[in-house]
């Protein structure tokens, strides 16, 4: 071997090391090591199969780009959170200073976000909202750390409104779980309906995640409401729609809701669930090449069809690859990370949307309509429609 093919293959030796981070120095060689990716979703109780469908969701999108965030490898740490708010700053803790996540994705249950959000603002985590619609996450108590890659409860519920009143519907009972969703739900319906002209006769609740629906049913056809318009989500919303059709109410009193209701539980919910209308940013329907090439990737990868918790568990991944990407993986890189989140456009399954200054999505809700075990998109109820971000001042 002559001398100069031993230095040539010593320098590409060398160029070898620097790669793999041997010889990196000291800070660069921390990027190196594995990001450390921390997951808090529910994995039990009503809201387990949105857990697990954001998380599936979060994978699929980066191992499309070759399984690394910034080109690190992963180290994944997870917390089945119960949809507990209750233990909600503890797990979220955990997470944060046990395993010291530099990324904590999380959460379903708004309840259970405000213990994250105390969680994000305390150590300045960079915290990645897959579902939870917690208003304050992104009006009062928003944080330069803090984005959310979902919606905020009103956002749908906007919508809502003034698709009744167009159907004829101007006489509705509301009816929720009574925990921060529902209410802030509420609030978006409370707003729209009675401003496109309807009125609400009546607003009735059960505790999360009681499924105990009979005497509220029973007093929705004592009021004899045109309508009926709520939040359920998960496997209580499952229950909801049979129950509504078991009590005679079904072809008598339209149902409609926050799109929660349909997503996820049309096989557990069956023919009971056919005729429902509900607005939402997303729909199974939506006839374009990207939402067409997502399902069919993830039906392939996990054996079951997507929903809007997948869709939005796919969107942070797509978030978190770009934002890592932009730093070359030194998520410490601060004020240029949250500027590449700031300013990213999400080529979603849903549509392109992009963040609020509050860093909620700016996106179109469309009007859907459940055919055949299937969301149909049947209109766009409100378009580019942004959260208010009341209340926030990036500190
Ligand atoms: C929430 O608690 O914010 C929540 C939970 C489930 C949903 C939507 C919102 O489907």
């Amino acid at each position: 071997m002559s001398t100069r093919r031993i230095v040539l293959s010593r320098s590409a030796a060398i160029v070898g090391a620097a790669a793999t981070g041997w010889l990196l120095p000291a800070t660069a060689g921390a990027q190196s090591a594995k990001l450390r990716v921390g997951l808090m979703l529910p994995y039990t109780g009503t809201y387990a199969q949105l857990g697990v469908a954001v998380e599936n969701g979060v994978r699929m999108a980066i191992d499309q780009q070759g399984g690394k965030l910034g080109g690190r490898e992963i180290e994944w740490f997870k917390v089945d959170d119960e949809s507990e708010p209750s233990k909600a700053v503890e797990n979220a803790s955990k997470l944060v200073q046990r395993d010291k996540v530099q990324v904590l994705i999380g959460t379903v249950h708004s309840g259970v976000q405000m213990g994250i959000q105390k969680v994000a603002r305390e150590t300045g985590v960079l915290s990645l909202i897959p579902n939870a619609g917690a208003h304050a996450a992104t009006r009062a108590l928003c944080a330069p750390n803090v984005f959310r890659t979902s919606f905020t409860n009103a956002q749908i519920t906007l919508a809502l409104g003034p698709a009744m009143v167009a159907r004829g519907h101007k006489k509705a009972v509301w009816i929720t779980w009574k925990y921060a969703a529902g209410e802030e739900a509420f609030e978006g319906f409370k707003q729209s309906y009675p401003a496109a002209g309807g009125s609400i006769i009546k607003e009735l609740g059960l505790p999360f995640p009681n499924v105990e629906f009979q005497a509220l049913l029973t007093e929705i056809a004592a009021l004899q409401p045109d309508a009926v318009a709520c939040f359920f989500a998960g496997g209580g919303a499952a229950k909801f729609i049979r129950d509504y059709a078991a009590a005679g109410l079904k072809d008598k009193i339209a149902l409609y809701g926050s799109g929660f209701l349909t997503e996820g539980v049309l096989d557990a919910a069956g023919p009971a669930a056919d005729g429902i209308i509900t607005t939402m940013h997303y729909s199974d329907s939506l006839d374009t090449p990207r939402n067409k090439q997502f399902r069919m990737e993830y039906a392939k990868a996990f054996r079951s069809q997507p929903d809007v918790y997948a869709m939005q568990g796919y969107d942070t991944g797509l978030l978190l690859v770009h934002g890592a990407n932009a730093v070359q993986g030194d998520m410490e890189a601060k004020p240029a990370l949250y500027r590449a989140l700031e300013s990213a456009v999400i080529d979603s399954p849903r549509g392109r949307w992009t963040m609020s200054r509050a860093h909620n999505p700016v996106q179109d809700i469309y009007l859907r309509r459940v055919e055949n075990m299937e969301n149909k998109v049947i209109g766009v109820a409100a378009k580019a429609q942004a959260d208010s971000g009341a209340g926030c001042r990036m500190g």
